[in-house]
């Protein structure tokens, strides 16, 4: 099989690519991204050598490079991660999180459609169904859509887009909705990786508001491995809702990464709550459980202890992108398509 991977270089689709390499050797994967802040090729550094790996610098919304780069490569099946993905970023500049996952996306169903309708895969997010209230059932497939920043807004209009061309060209496509996800290479703009690194560097970890809004935390690998089953056995036009049976409050989570770290709460700076943030995601994954047999695997503490490991032993890294430097090196050495 064949596979062009956008997003490849960030968080979720590099693990994405390390894990589909382990699993299927034999695969070809061609990954396409456009190295904005968030993609990083050092995440893919051990494997940029295998012949069955193509690295593409481009944006996923410019068209012409888009069908031109899907005619040449004629993979089985494009997965896309591509997005700008920050709820904060979303916040103060929008406009990215239009033009990539919007019409970004959009472009990558054309050029599928027109290009013998290449089976899709859309890789989207819980945030698309809202926020719920403590005593809510958890989001399911049926959920309806109710977005409230302008990046759940902006995935939650590429999620209809991807089901429109289900629905009136037949191209043959599948959604997965997933919660939080935490593990290696995560950009360390995030909860767990900013609170992480902070803490190896001697500063305080900033807590929004009341520190009591709720997240269902996946571990990424997971996550993966959910994506490659849907790939090979989903079920064309459906949705698949994929989550960690993990709700913790950010004060839990806070506190669980000052213990493992043997740091004390004075290390809490306690700052201004997120516009209009989300109270509470939680994910019913029996769907996928009962039809895919895919549940989480990972213990949640195991996954963290872990974590806070490969910050510790990756300090180069996370250093390089505190400090901007692994941006000025992909300006320099990859010239866009
Ligand atoms: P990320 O921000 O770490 O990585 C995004 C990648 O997309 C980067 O490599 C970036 O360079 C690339 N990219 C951005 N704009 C592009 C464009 N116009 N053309 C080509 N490449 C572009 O994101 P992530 O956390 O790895 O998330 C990946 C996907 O998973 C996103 O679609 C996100 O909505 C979804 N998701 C994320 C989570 C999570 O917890 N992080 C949970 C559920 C779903
Ligand atoms: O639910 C899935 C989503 O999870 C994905 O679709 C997004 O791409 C991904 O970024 C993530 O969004 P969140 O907004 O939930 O993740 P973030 O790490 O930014 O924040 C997690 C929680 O922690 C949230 O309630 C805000 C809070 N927070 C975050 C940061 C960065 C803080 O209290 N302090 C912080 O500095």
């Amino acid at each position: 099989m064949k596979i062009l991977v956008t997003g490849g270089a960030g968080f979720i689709g590099s693990n994405f690519i390390h894990y589909m390499f382990e699993k299927y050797s034999n695969y070809q994967i061609v990954n396409l991204d456009k190295l904005t802040y968030a993609g990083n090729l050092e995440n893919l550094k051990d494997v940029e050598e295998n012949p069955n790996y193509k690295f593409v610098r481009g944006d996923i919304a410019d068209p012409e490079l888009v069908n031109n780069l899907i005619e040449e490569e004629k993979p089985d099946a494009i997965v896309n991660f591509a997005a700008e993905s920050h709820v904060d970023r979303s916040i103060l500049e929008p406009d990215a999180f239009i033009n990539t996952n919007v019409v970004g996306t959009h472009n990558l169903l054309k050029a599928a459609f027109g290009n013998g309708k290449i089976r899709f895969h859309h890789v989207s997010t819980d945030e698309v169904f809202g926020s719920l209230g403590p005593n809510d059932p958890a989001f399911n497939e049926s959920t309806p859509y109710d977005p409230h920043s302008p990046y759940s807004a902006s995935k939650a209009a590429s999620d209809h887009l991807v089901r429109a061309y289900f629905h009136t060209f037949n191209l043959p496509v599948t959604i997965s909705n997933c919660s939080n996800n935490y593990g290696p290479y995560m950009f360390p703009e995030k909860l767990f990786p900013l609170f992480i690194t902070n803490l190896i560097e001697g500063k305080k970890v900033p807590l929004y508001g009341d520190g009591r809004n709720v997240r269902d935390w996946l571990h990424v690998r997971d996550h993966c491995r959910a994506i490659a089953l849907i790939i090979h056995k989903g079920k064309i036009g459906e949705t698949y809702c994929v989550g960690g049976a993990c709700e913790k409050t950010n004060k839990e989570i806070t506190y669980k990464i000052l213990e493992l770290m043997g740091k004390g709460e004075e290390m809490i700076e306690k700052v201004a709550d997120r516009l209009g943030h989300d109270r509470r995601y939680a994910i019913d994954f029996r769907k996928i459980k009962i039809e895919l047999g895919w549940e989480p695997e990972t213990i949640f503490e195991d996954g963290l202890k872990n974590m806070i490991e490969w910050y510790k032993n990756n300090e180069i890294w996370w250093r390089k992108i505190k400090s901007g430097e692994y941006q000025e090196y992909y300006e320099k050495n990859y010239a866009r398509r």
